[in-house]
Protein backbone atom coordinates (compact mmCIF):
# COMPACT_ATOMS: atom_id res chain seq x y z
CA UNK A 1 0.00 0.00 0.00
CA UNK A 2 1.79 3.10 -1.40
CA UNK A 3 1.52 6.19 0.22
CA UNK A 4 -0.17 9.02 -2.35
CA UNK A 5 2.54 11.81 -2.93
CA UNK A 6 1.86 15.36 -4.84
CA UNK A 7 4.53 17.38 -6.51
CA UNK A 8 3.17 20.73 -7.30
CA UNK A 9 6.37 20.79 -10.09
CA UNK A 10 6.99 18.56 -12.62
CA UNK A 11 11.37 19.87 -12.78
CA UNK A 12 12.46 19.03 -9.11
CA UNK A 13 16.01 17.95 -9.17
CA UNK A 14 16.38 14.05 -9.53
CA UNK A 15 17.23 13.04 -6.58
CA UNK A 16 14.56 14.02 -4.60
CA UNK A 17 12.07 13.05 -7.49
CA UNK A 18 13.27 8.89 -7.91
CA UNK A 19 13.34 8.89 -3.71
CA UNK A 20 9.84 9.60 -3.66
CA UNK A 21 8.68 7.55 -7.02
CA UNK A 22 10.38 4.39 -5.52
CA UNK A 23 8.52 4.65 -2.51
CA UNK A 24 5.55 6.35 -3.84
CA UNK A 25 2.71 6.93 -5.96
CA UNK A 26 3.72 10.52 -6.97
CA UNK A 27 1.25 13.11 -8.44
CA UNK A 28 3.29 15.55 -10.72
CA UNK A 29 1.97 18.89 -11.66
CA UNK A 30 2.82 18.36 -14.96
CA UNK A 31 2.90 22.26 -16.09
CA UNK A 32 6.60 24.39 -15.53
CA UNK A 33 4.38 27.27 -13.89
CA UNK A 34 3.69 27.03 -10.00
CA UNK A 35 0.43 24.98 -9.48
CA UNK A 36 -2.67 27.00 -9.78
CA UNK A 37 -4.89 27.66 -6.52
CA UNK A 38 -7.87 25.26 -7.94
CA UNK A 39 -5.72 22.71 -8.77
CA UNK A 40 -3.67 22.57 -5.54
CA UNK A 41 -7.47 21.92 -4.15
CA UNK A 42 -8.10 19.44 -5.88
CA UNK A 43 -4.94 17.70 -6.47
CA UNK A 44 -4.57 17.65 -2.59
CA UNK A 45 -7.99 15.70 -2.01
CA UNK A 46 -6.44 12.10 -1.74
CA UNK A 47 -2.82 12.35 -0.82
CA UNK A 48 -0.48 11.86 2.44
CA UNK A 49 2.02 14.11 1.76
CA UNK A 50 2.93 17.26 -0.35
CA UNK A 51 6.17 17.92 -1.73
CA UNK A 52 5.93 21.86 -2.05
CA UNK A 53 7.59 24.80 -3.04
CA UNK A 54 7.84 28.78 -1.94
CA UNK A 55 5.22 29.83 -4.58
CA UNK A 56 2.59 27.64 -3.11
CA UNK A 57 0.32 28.45 -0.35
CA UNK A 58 -0.46 26.25 2.05
CA UNK A 59 -3.40 27.41 4.01
CA UNK A 60 -6.68 26.60 6.06
CA UNK A 61 -8.92 26.47 2.77
CA UNK A 62 -6.00 24.41 1.11
CA UNK A 63 -5.63 21.88 4.00
CA UNK A 64 -9.80 22.15 4.16
CA UNK A 65 -9.62 20.35 0.86
CA UNK A 66 -7.31 17.95 2.15
CA UNK A 67 -8.53 14.46 3.55
CA UNK A 68 -7.41 13.53 7.40
CA UNK A 69 -4.75 11.26 5.37
CA UNK A 70 -2.57 13.67 4.88
CA UNK A 71 -0.03 13.70 7.29
CA UNK A 72 3.22 15.81 6.07
CA UNK A 73 4.01 18.92 4.23
CA UNK A 74 7.50 19.16 3.03
CA UNK A 75 8.62 22.38 1.39
CA UNK A 76 11.93 22.49 -0.54
CA UNK A 77 13.06 25.91 1.05
CA UNK A 78 13.92 27.17 3.90
CA UNK A 79 11.48 29.93 4.63
CA UNK A 80 7.98 28.55 5.76
CA UNK A 81 6.22 31.79 5.73
CA UNK A 82 4.29 30.79 2.91
CA UNK A 83 2.86 28.03 5.37
CA UNK A 84 0.31 28.46 7.85
CA UNK A 85 1.92 26.48 10.70
CA UNK A 86 -0.98 26.85 13.12
CA UNK A 87 -3.11 25.49 10.65
CA UNK A 88 -1.31 22.97 10.21
CA UNK A 89 -0.18 22.12 13.70
CA UNK A 90 -4.05 22.13 14.56
CA UNK A 91 -4.49 19.08 12.09
CA UNK A 92 -1.30 17.31 13.57
CA UNK A 93 0.61 17.75 9.41
CA UNK A 94 3.87 17.32 10.04
CA UNK A 95 6.14 20.15 8.44
CA UNK A 96 9.09 19.51 6.51
CA UNK A 97 12.16 22.47 5.03
CA UNK A 98 15.18 22.55 4.62
CA UNK A 99 17.42 24.50 6.77
CA UNK A 100 21.12 24.44 6.90
CA UNK A 101 21.28 22.37 3.39
CA UNK A 102 21.32 26.29 1.37
CA UNK A 103 23.30 28.42 3.84
CA UNK A 104 26.40 28.23 1.92
CA UNK A 105 24.73 28.80 -1.91
CA UNK A 106 22.47 31.31 0.27
CA UNK A 107 25.12 33.32 1.73
CA UNK A 108 27.43 33.34 -1.39
CA UNK A 109 24.43 35.09 -3.39
CA UNK A 110 24.33 37.51 -0.55
CA UNK A 111 27.90 38.28 -0.95
CA UNK A 112 27.84 38.08 -4.92
CA UNK A 113 24.85 40.77 -5.02
CA UNK A 114 26.21 43.46 -1.83
CA UNK A 115 29.48 43.48 -4.42
CA UNK A 116 27.28 43.74 -7.35
CA UNK A 117 25.40 45.96 -5.95
CA UNK A 118 28.72 48.26 -4.04
CA UNK A 119 30.91 48.01 -6.94
CA UNK A 120 27.99 48.58 -9.60
CA UNK A 121 29.03 45.71 -11.78
CA UNK A 122 25.72 45.75 -13.49
CA UNK A 123 25.29 48.96 -14.35
CA UNK A 124 28.95 48.63 -15.55
CA UNK A 125 28.76 45.65 -17.51
CA UNK A 126 25.76 47.42 -19.33
CA UNK A 127 27.72 50.54 -19.73
CA UNK A 128 30.32 48.91 -22.14
CA UNK A 129 27.02 47.62 -24.30
CA UNK A 130 25.10 50.82 -23.99
CA UNK A 131 28.95 51.95 -25.71
CA UNK A 132 29.30 54.48 -22.44
CA UNK A 133 32.77 53.06 -22.28
CA UNK A 134 35.16 56.09 -23.42
CA UNK A 135 38.01 55.26 -21.99
CA UNK A 136 39.60 54.34 -18.16
CA UNK A 137 38.48 57.16 -15.94
CA UNK A 138 39.86 58.06 -12.95
CA UNK A 139 36.01 58.65 -11.13
CA UNK A 140 33.98 56.48 -12.79
CA UNK A 141 31.52 53.71 -11.92
CA UNK A 142 33.14 54.35 -8.13
CA UNK A 143 30.95 52.52 -5.57
CA UNK A 144 32.20 51.65 -1.60
CA UNK A 145 34.68 49.55 -0.84
CA UNK A 146 34.23 46.80 1.83
CA UNK A 147 37.37 47.26 3.58
CA UNK A 148 37.59 49.21 6.93
CA UNK A 149 33.59 48.97 6.32
CA UNK A 150 30.96 48.74 8.84
CA UNK A 151 28.37 45.41 8.58
CA UNK A 152 24.92 45.29 9.98
CA UNK A 153 23.75 41.49 9.91
CA UNK A 154 19.67 42.17 10.38
CA UNK A 155 18.07 38.47 11.80
CA UNK A 156 21.75 36.74 12.47
CA UNK A 157 20.65 32.86 11.64
CA UNK A 158 22.52 30.46 9.78
CA UNK A 159 22.85 32.27 6.50
CA UNK A 160 24.05 35.34 7.78
CA UNK A 161 26.65 33.63 10.23
CA UNK A 162 27.40 32.44 7.34
CA UNK A 163 27.22 35.85 5.73
CA UNK A 164 29.14 37.75 8.25
CA UNK A 165 31.87 34.90 8.10
CA UNK A 166 32.70 35.86 4.55
CA UNK A 167 32.45 39.59 4.76
CA UNK A 168 35.45 39.74 7.29
CA UNK A 169 37.58 37.68 4.83
CA UNK A 170 36.84 41.36 2.92
CA UNK A 171 38.34 42.82 5.81
CA UNK A 172 35.33 44.91 7.36
CA UNK A 173 36.19 46.84 10.31
CA UNK A 174 32.94 45.74 12.36
CA UNK A 175 30.11 43.65 12.15
CA UNK A 176 26.54 44.25 13.94
CA UNK A 177 23.68 41.94 14.39
CA UNK A 178 20.27 41.89 15.15
CA UNK A 179 19.07 38.99 16.86
CA UNK A 180 16.54 37.77 19.65
CA UNK A 181 19.58 35.59 21.14
CA UNK A 182 22.74 36.30 21.75
CA UNK A 183 24.54 33.97 18.98
CA UNK A 184 27.61 32.47 20.27
CA UNK A 185 28.28 31.85 16.17
CA UNK A 186 29.70 35.60 16.40
CA UNK A 187 32.76 35.41 18.17
CA UNK A 188 34.06 33.95 15.10
CA UNK A 189 33.86 37.17 13.37
CA UNK A 190 33.59 39.47 16.27
CA UNK A 191 30.28 40.40 15.71
CA UNK A 192 28.60 42.88 18.29
CA UNK A 193 24.84 42.48 18.81
CA UNK A 194 22.89 45.45 19.07
CA UNK A 195 19.48 47.30 19.07
CA UNK A 196 17.90 47.76 15.19
CA UNK A 197 18.27 51.34 15.47
CA UNK A 198 22.35 51.37 16.59
CA UNK A 199 22.77 48.59 13.62
CA UNK A 200 20.60 51.06 10.82
CA UNK A 201 22.57 54.30 11.63
CA UNK A 202 26.33 52.66 12.11
CA UNK A 203 26.16 50.38 9.14
CA UNK A 204 27.46 50.97 5.64
CA UNK A 205 25.58 47.75 4.68
CA UNK A 206 22.86 45.95 5.74
CA UNK A 207 22.39 42.92 4.74
CA UNK A 208 18.80 41.47 5.67
CA UNK A 209 18.34 37.28 6.35
CA UNK A 210 15.73 37.18 8.59
CA UNK A 211 12.83 35.11 8.34
CA UNK A 212 9.11 37.15 7.47
CA UNK A 213 7.43 36.90 10.43
CA UNK A 214 4.51 39.01 11.76
CA UNK A 215 7.45 40.91 14.11
CA UNK A 216 9.40 41.20 10.64
CA UNK A 217 6.86 42.08 7.59
CA UNK A 218 7.43 45.80 6.82
CA UNK A 219 10.31 46.13 9.43
CA UNK A 220 12.10 48.13 6.32
CA UNK A 221 9.94 51.50 6.16
CA UNK A 222 10.06 55.09 5.32
CA UNK A 223 11.27 55.31 8.90
CA UNK A 224 13.72 52.98 9.17
CA UNK A 225 15.28 53.53 5.46
CA UNK A 226 15.54 57.76 6.66
CA UNK A 227 17.37 56.24 9.62
CA UNK A 228 19.96 54.89 7.50
CA UNK A 229 23.14 56.46 6.56
CA UNK A 230 23.18 58.05 3.31
CA UNK A 231 25.50 56.45 1.87
CA UNK A 232 24.11 52.87 3.12
CA UNK A 233 23.83 49.95 0.96
CA UNK A 234 20.82 47.84 1.47
CA UNK A 235 20.61 43.56 0.33
CA UNK A 236 17.68 41.71 1.23
CA UNK A 237 18.02 38.00 0.19
CA UNK A 238 14.92 37.08 2.78
CA UNK A 239 11.41 38.13 1.61
CA UNK A 240 9.96 41.04 -0.09
CA UNK A 241 7.43 41.42 2.07
CA UNK A 242 9.88 42.46 5.29
CA UNK A 243 9.93 45.66 3.27
CA UNK A 244 7.75 48.50 2.42
CA UNK A 245 8.56 48.46 -1.52
CA UNK A 246 7.40 51.72 -2.47
CA UNK A 247 9.37 53.37 0.63
CA UNK A 248 12.67 51.31 -0.47
CA UNK A 249 11.76 52.98 -4.18
CA UNK A 250 11.54 56.63 -2.60
CA UNK A 251 14.86 55.75 -0.93
CA UNK A 252 16.17 54.96 -3.52
CA UNK A 253 15.02 57.35 -5.79
CA UNK A 254 15.61 60.51 -3.34
CA UNK A 255 19.11 59.54 -1.93
CA UNK A 256 17.90 58.61 1.15
CA UNK A 257 20.27 55.62 0.91
CA UNK A 258 22.58 54.87 -2.18
CA UNK A 259 21.49 51.77 -3.59
CA UNK A 260 19.71 48.50 -3.02
CA UNK A 261 20.53 44.49 -4.19
CA UNK A 262 17.34 42.47 -3.80
CA UNK A 263 17.12 39.09 -4.54
CA UNK A 264 13.33 39.27 -3.10
CA UNK A 265 10.47 41.50 -4.17
CA UNK A 266 6.76 41.88 -4.00
CA UNK A 267 5.32 40.73 -6.18
CA UNK A 268 7.73 37.58 -7.38
CA UNK A 269 8.22 37.84 -10.70
CA UNK A 270 8.47 41.37 -10.67
CA UNK A 271 6.08 42.98 -13.29
CA UNK A 272 8.35 44.39 -15.89
CA UNK A 273 6.86 48.17 -15.16
CA UNK A 274 7.58 48.26 -12.10
CA UNK A 275 9.97 51.53 -10.75
CA UNK A 276 12.86 49.27 -9.23
CA UNK A 277 13.53 48.25 -12.66
CA UNK A 278 13.98 51.61 -13.75
CA UNK A 279 16.75 52.49 -10.85
CA UNK A 280 20.52 52.06 -11.98
CA UNK A 281 21.11 52.02 -8.11
CA UNK A 282 19.11 49.15 -7.92
CA UNK A 283 20.45 45.13 -8.62
CA UNK A 284 17.73 42.90 -8.94
CA UNK A 285 17.89 39.02 -8.77
CA UNK A 286 14.92 36.72 -9.45
CA UNK A 287 15.20 35.00 -5.90
CA UNK A 288 17.65 32.52 -6.78
CA UNK A 289 19.68 32.65 -2.98
CA UNK A 290 20.18 28.77 -2.92
CA UNK A 291 20.16 28.08 -6.74
CA UNK A 292 23.52 26.28 -6.83
CA UNK A 293 23.11 22.60 -8.64
CA UNK A 294 24.39 21.20 -5.40
CA UNK A 295 22.39 22.79 -3.27
CA UNK A 296 19.17 22.49 -5.01
CA UNK A 297 19.71 18.52 -5.57
CA UNK A 298 20.33 17.94 -2.04
CA UNK A 299 17.46 20.10 -0.83
CA UNK A 300 15.00 18.27 -3.25
CA UNK A 301 16.34 14.63 -1.72
CA UNK A 302 15.97 16.21 2.13
CA UNK A 303 12.30 17.36 0.89
CA UNK A 304 11.90 13.88 0.04
CA UNK A 305 13.30 12.37 3.19
CA UNK A 306 11.22 14.65 5.10
CA UNK A 307 8.10 13.51 3.95
CA UNK A 308 9.42 9.47 3.90
CA UNK A 309 10.30 10.02 7.54
CA UNK A 310 6.51 10.51 8.55
CA UNK A 311 4.84 8.48 6.17
CA UNK A 312 7.18 5.70 7.24
CA UNK A 313 7.32 6.54 10.93
CA UNK A 314 10.98 7.09 10.99
CA UNK A 315 13.25 9.71 12.23
CA UNK A 316 14.06 11.88 9.10
CA UNK A 317 18.45 11.76 8.56
CA UNK A 318 18.47 15.40 8.51
CA UNK A 319 16.72 18.01 9.30
CA UNK A 320 13.99 16.27 10.97
CA UNK A 321 10.92 18.04 9.87
CA UNK A 322 9.30 20.73 12.24
CA UNK A 323 8.84 20.15 15.44
CA UNK A 324 5.64 22.41 16.06
C1 LIG B 1 14.33 30.48 -0.41
O1 LIG B 1 13.98 31.62 -0.40
C2 LIG B 1 14.03 29.53 0.61
O2 LIG B 1 13.26 29.86 1.52
O3 LIG B 1 14.55 28.41 0.53
C1 LIG C 1 17.41 31.20 8.05
O1 LIG C 1 16.49 30.46 8.12
C2 LIG C 1 18.77 30.77 8.16
O2 LIG C 1 19.00 29.56 7.99
O3 LIG C 1 19.61 31.65 8.37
Amino acid sequence: NRPKVLITRPDIPAGGLNLLKEQCDVILWEKPEPIPRFALLSKIQNVDGVYCLLTDKIDEEVLNAAGSQLKVVASMSVGVDHLDLQALKKRNIKVGYTPGILTDATAELAVALLLSTSRRLIEANRAIYKGEWKAWSPTWMCGPGLSGSTVGIVGLGRIGTQVAKCLKGFNTAKILYTSRSIKHAAIQFGGEKVELDTLLERSDFIIVTTALTPDTRQMFNKNTFQKMKKSAIFINVSRGDVVDQPALIEALKNGIIRAAGLDVMTPEPIPLDNELLKLDNCVILPHIGSAAIETREEMSIITAKNIMAVLKGVPAEMPSPLQL
